[in-house]
């Protein structure tokens, strides 16, 4: 098969939608993150890439702290919305409901099926656009209706997931099949 070069460019597809929210000069502030995802499992930690220049990101390095929130299918204009204008010029303090937890500077949402209020370990300025924050998941908050067993079930989140450049967004797809699973019948090739 033919491979075309496309260089340096961040191609890890798809991306997941999430709503970080922070606290900027005493008011909470959402805005869309799509460099988003786990790094270790137990504690829970997570990192994001978030322009240096962002407002969120003032409240972020001033709080140590933010929310990363997951929201549904139906919440994606707002959450559009929440990446198109910066709380520098308009006020996304009222654009959700507000809840918040035990981490001072991390607002959650509670529109949002799930949310996880985050304390800062790391912030890793590498020379780019971004920051590299890598902070350590505190609680997690889940909506009953979106659990099922306890566990948050993604066939009643309906999470967003995206593709950069031409900027789409997208629902899941079916159900594949079960993991450390699928993988047994699985004959190597010779
Ligand atoms: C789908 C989508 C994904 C985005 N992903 C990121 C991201 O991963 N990192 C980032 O710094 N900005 C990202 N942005 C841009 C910010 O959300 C946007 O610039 C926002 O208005 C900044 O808000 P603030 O200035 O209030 O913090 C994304 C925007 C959209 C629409």
């Amino acid at each position: 098969m033919a491979k075309k070069k496309l260089g340096n460019r961040p191609f890890l597809y798809p991306y997941p939608v999430v709503l970080v929210g922070t606290e900027v000069d005493g008011k909470a502030n959402f805005l869309t993150i799509a460099f988003c995802g786990i790094v270790n499992m137990n504690p829970g930690m997570l990192a994001i890439g978030i322009n240096r220049a962002h407002h969120s990101t003032k409240g972020l390095l001033a709080n140590k702290a933010f929310s990363v929130n997951i929201p549904s299918e139906a919440m994606l204009a707002a959450a559009d919305y929440a990446g198109m204008v910066s709380g520098s010029k308009v006020d996304k303090s009222g654009l959700f409901e507000v809840f918040r937890g035990e981490v001072a500077g991390a607002p959650m949402i509670k529109e949002c099926p799930l949310s996880m209020e985050c304390k800062v370990r790391e912030v890793l300025d590498l020379g780019g656009n971004d920051y590299v924050v890598v902070a350590e998941i505190v609680e997690t908050h889940a909506g009953e209706e979106y659990l099922t067993d306890g566990m948050p079930d993604v066939t009643k989140m309906k999470p967003v997931v995206f593709s950069m450049f031409d900027n789409r967004y997208w629902g899941i797809g079916e159900f594949l099949g079960k993991g450390w699973s699928l993988g047994k019948d699985y004959k190597p090739k010779a």
